[in-house]
């Protein structure tokens, strides 16, 4: 049973090698407070959004005026779970000090309660930076969706052991430069496990294997929303998506029969009015307006 305190960095990171932590994208108020009622740990308005919200096929057109938009809806829910915002694409890569401003308006118009970013190392200023301006870090290395032209792809990272030594590296630097936890995605079981066991900050696993402080998941994948081609690692907990679907037939069957809406749905005038009296029906009533 989850606890009705606000779930606060402090609590993330007490639950390094404890119980895990469980994890999910959310992008509007209806979604977060269901998502909150299951009793999250952490709700991330990820940029993700991009793709399954917006429909491109990446998030490189994400900017940081859609994360506002949608980190301000999330937290409009007031949920206990911890909330934590991606930084988008070039919000942040020019250097801490637009970092900084870039996650100042997170969390002062979109109320995140920390931030996210993708890489490793180099980013250890940035991460510092923020760090010392009191604005919590979650790291994000391995498979970087932001990266995706560089990689070649959404390819699976850190498969060879000098890799997976860099990407311990790269874990290392981001603690020390103060993150509070970090997302290790698209990396092979054995990597995840030995950055996990090499830092004392909590790792949260997406397609990363079991051996992670925690798992993160995109929403509508969670709930088989998503109805395209799905990575490896992804798991429908239900499917909603041919749920959505049925209800809209079923819908559009009542609209069109006439059934819906019944009585019951329908409103009457005030006790003693009458209703408007009844007009000629021009005979060109629900015809397309002729061109001029
Ligand atoms: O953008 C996102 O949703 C993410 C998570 C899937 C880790 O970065």
């Amino acid at each position: 049973m989850a606890a009705e305190r606000k779930v606060t960095t402090l609590d993330v990171r007490r639950r390094k090698g404890r119980d895990k932590l469980a994890v999910v994208t959310a992008y509007d108020a209806t979604m977060a407070a269901l998502l909150d009622a299951a009793g999250m740990d952490i709700l991330m308005v990820g940029d993700s959004l991009g793709m399954v919200v917006q429909g491109d096929d990446t998030t490189l057109g994400v900017t940081l005026e859609d994360m506002v938009y949608h980190c301000r809806a999330v937290t409009s829910c007031q949920p206990r779970a911890h909330v934590v915002c991606d930084l988008p694409f070039m919000s942040y890569q020019i250097g801490p000090e637009q970092a900084l401003a870039s996650a100042g308006v997170l969390l002062k118009k979109g109320r995140a309660e920390a931030v996210k970013l993708e890489g490793g190392l180099h980013l250890a200023p940035t991460v510092r930076r923020l760090v010392e301006a009191g604005i919590p870090v979650m790291g994000h290395i391995g498979l970087t969706p932001q990266s995706v032209h560089q990689m070649g792809g959404f390819r699976v990272q850190g498969r060879t052991q000098a890799q997976a030594l860099e990407l311990i590296e790269d874990a290392q630097a981001l603690e020390q430069a103060g993150a509070y936890a970090i997302v290790l995605e698209g990396i092979p079981s054995q990597a995840a496990q030995a950055i996990t066991s090499q830092i004392g900050i909590p790792t949260i696993g997406i397609g990363a294997g079991p051996d992670t402080d925690g798992q993160v998941l995109v929403c509508y994948d969670l709930l088989g929303m998503y109805r395209g081609l799905a990575p490896k690692f992804v798991r429908h907990f239900a499917e909603l998506g041919d749920a959505v679907v049925r209800a809209a037939e079923a819908y559009a069957v009542e609209v069109r029969a006439g059934t819906f809406p019944g009585p019951e749905h329908a409103f009457s005038m005030e006790r003693g009015e009458s209703p408007p009296p009844p007009t000629p029906v021009s005979p060109t009533y629900g015809e397309p307006p002729a061109d001029s």
